[in-house]
């Protein structure tokens, strides 16, 4: 359901995404893991169309709902930031308050969104997402702000939206454990390539590469 084909990103002479061939299925959960600049957030963004490479296709799909590393809510009541999001009005009012309860946003609903802390701030950015029925989400470090439990009823949420929805999900983290709790398939990137990819098994086990195994023992699992 997306299928993306030599698919480059250049700024200036520096080349950040080089890849020649990439596809996620129907309901398949991709995980993208790699250091800090190795192109997670740009390969997302190219998927989610806002930015554009510099060569090569994407082609999807069905609906794809994107949450940015870093986002920023409109000047209105956390529970206001979620109905906007809503592009089914009808159902809106429901799912809101499905969605304050599961990320225990229901103290926060009547809050100015504008005066959040930073992982308040991202369980809102999560529960816009999450408003709307999508065929794919591209969520990028959707917890990396969150503290522990509120990592956890994040993580809650997004499975029980994949388990109602069957929607594929690509979404990065630098957490080893998210990464195996979620990932059916990972990808690893190193300065814009693919320098492994499989089942979390396998690549645990066996990375192919120098650097995959560098990257691996750093995961300290
Ligand atoms: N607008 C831009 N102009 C120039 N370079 C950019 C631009 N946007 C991104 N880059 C560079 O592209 C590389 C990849 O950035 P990207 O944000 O995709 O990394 P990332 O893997 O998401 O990193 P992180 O783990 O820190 O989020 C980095 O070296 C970054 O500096
Ligand atoms: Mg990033």
């Amino acid at each position: 359901m997306i299928e993306i084909k030599n698919l480059r990103k250049t700024y200036g002479d520096k080349t950040v995404l080089d890849i020649d061939s990439l596809t996620v299925k129907k309901g398949e959960i991709l995980v993208v893991a790699g250091p800090n600049g190795s192109g997670k957030s740009t390969l997302l963004k190219i998927i989610a169309g806002v930015i554009k490479a510099s060569e090569g296709t994407v082609v999807s799909e069905g609906e794809i709902f994107y949450l940015p590393q870093q986002s920023v809510p409109f000047a209105k009541t956390v529970r206001r930031n979620l109905l906007f999001a809503a592009k089914d009005k009808l159902n809106a009012k429901e799912r809101c308050s499905t969605l304050l309860n599961e990320l225990a946003l229901n103290e926060l609903a009547d809050k100015n969104a504008l005066a959040l802390s930073g992982g308040e701030c991202q369980r809102l950015a999560l529960g816009r997402v999450l408003m709307n029925k999508g065929d794919c989400l591209l969520l990028d470090e959707p917890t990396s702000a969150a503290d522990i439990e509120g990592g956890e009823l994040m993580e809650k949420a997004i499975k029980r939206y994949q388990a109602q929805t069957g929607c594929a999900i690509i979404m990065t983290t630098h957490s080893p454990a998210q990464a195996l709790s979620f990932a059916h398939r990972i990808i690893m990137l190193n300065r814009g390539t693919i320098a492994e990819q499989g089942s979390a098994s396998e690549l645990l086990a066996e990375p192919e590469t120098d650097w995959g195994k560098k990257f691996v023992d750093m995961w300290k699992i």
